[in-house]
């Protein structure tokens, strides 16, 4: 069988939103990405984002408003720790959150009060392509935009990092975090470059796999970013991890089978060809520790600061 063809009969995780979003909601539910990303928030966020910001731009006042763009914001857990660190310095913030997955943007709304704490929301459930497509020409401009583990998604990675370059104010920080080439996700997604690719065909080359599925990792990131000659810093990245023990019970259950999907970024995995199936389980295995009878998958995501002047 052609290596391609082995993938015909998996469907990607995106296909299904609501699949993805429970697929998500569960991985995020055993990883413990949210401590990690708290710790950040509190160190290397402050220090590279709001303390930078009150530099460039000034400190909020009760006429000043801080516009923050947050793209695929998924159920808002991570985007509300910032929020709450930039309040600190600027009272009043108009929040305009892209997030195409109905599910998870309701959650996100369910979560926060219009105009609570000074901040007023503008709730767009698109796409980044079409949110951009829709944007009139000389429209709003932001001052800090956040890409928390999104750009897997978006069509073309150059052109998505154009526009939210171009859509920031002069003095603005854009964010974007992404799984590192060398570990985890990025680990596996680079040696199964077919897993949730959509066009999956016995002519595609892994690299055009590779870009019709989600796998983008910080080496895509840092790759496009030189070619567009955007300037950017990376100081930092967080590292994370998920217990993922029910994948390898012998006995299937619902949680491993979705995180299993999650991983894998396609629906019903378990039915994968077994080769292909063993092949996969034994990559993700390299990058667990076990502890107590518990497998935790380790992982990493690179942030990467780039600011406009
Ligand atoms: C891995 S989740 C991250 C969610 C959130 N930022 C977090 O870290 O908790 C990726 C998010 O990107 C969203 N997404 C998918 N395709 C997108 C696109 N083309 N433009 C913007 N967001 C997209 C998904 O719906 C999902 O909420």
């Amino acid at each position: 069988m052609a290596e391609s063809n082995k993938y015909a009969i998996l469907r990607p995780l995106f296909t299904d939103q609501s699949h993805y979003a429970k697929a998500f909601k569960y991985c995020m539910s055993v990883a413990d990405n949210l401590e990690a990303i708290q710790k950040w928030t509190n160190e290397s966020f402050c220090e590279h984002v709001v303390e930078k910001l009150v530099a460039d731009i000034g400190e909020g006042t009760d006429d000043k408003l801080l516009r923050v763009l947050g793209v695929g914001s998924g159920s808002g857990e991570i985007e509300l720790l910032f929020l709450d660190k930039l309040l600190i310095k600027f009272p009043h913030i108009h929040s305009c959150v892209v997030e195409p997955c109905a599910d998870l943007l309701e959650k996100y709304q369910a979560k926060v009060e219009e105009n609570a704490m000074g901040i007023t929301y503008d709730w767009q459930m698109y796409k980044l392509e079409d949110f951009v497509a829709n944007q009139q020409e000389n429209s709003q401009k932001y001052h800090f935009i956040s890409a928390i583990s999104s750009m897997y998604y978006v069509k073309d990675l150059n052109q998505a990092l154009r526009s939210l370059h171009d859509m920031l104010a002069p003095g603005g920080i854009l964010l974007v975090t992404i799984a590192a080439d060398s570990t985890g996700y990025g680990k596996l997604w680079r040696t199964f470059p077919y897993l949730g690719s959509e066009t999956s065909s016995q002519d595609e080359s892994p690299e055009s796999a590779a870009a019709s599925s989600h796998h983008r990792d910080s080496g895509h990131v840092h790759d496009a970013l030189r070619q567009l000659q955007i300037p950017y810093y990376i100081d930092d990245e967080y590292a994370f991890q998920t217990k993922i023990t029910q994948c390898f019970d012998a006995k299937q259950s619902e949680e491993g089978d979705l995180m299993l999907d999650f991983l894998t970024h396609t629906i019903r995995f378990r039915e994968a060809p077994k080769d292909l199936y063993q092949q996969v389980l034994a990559c993700i295995k390299e990058s667990c520790v076990q502890n107590g009878g518990d497998w935790f998958f380790q992982s990493k995501s690179v942030c990467f600061f780039i600011t406009k002047l």
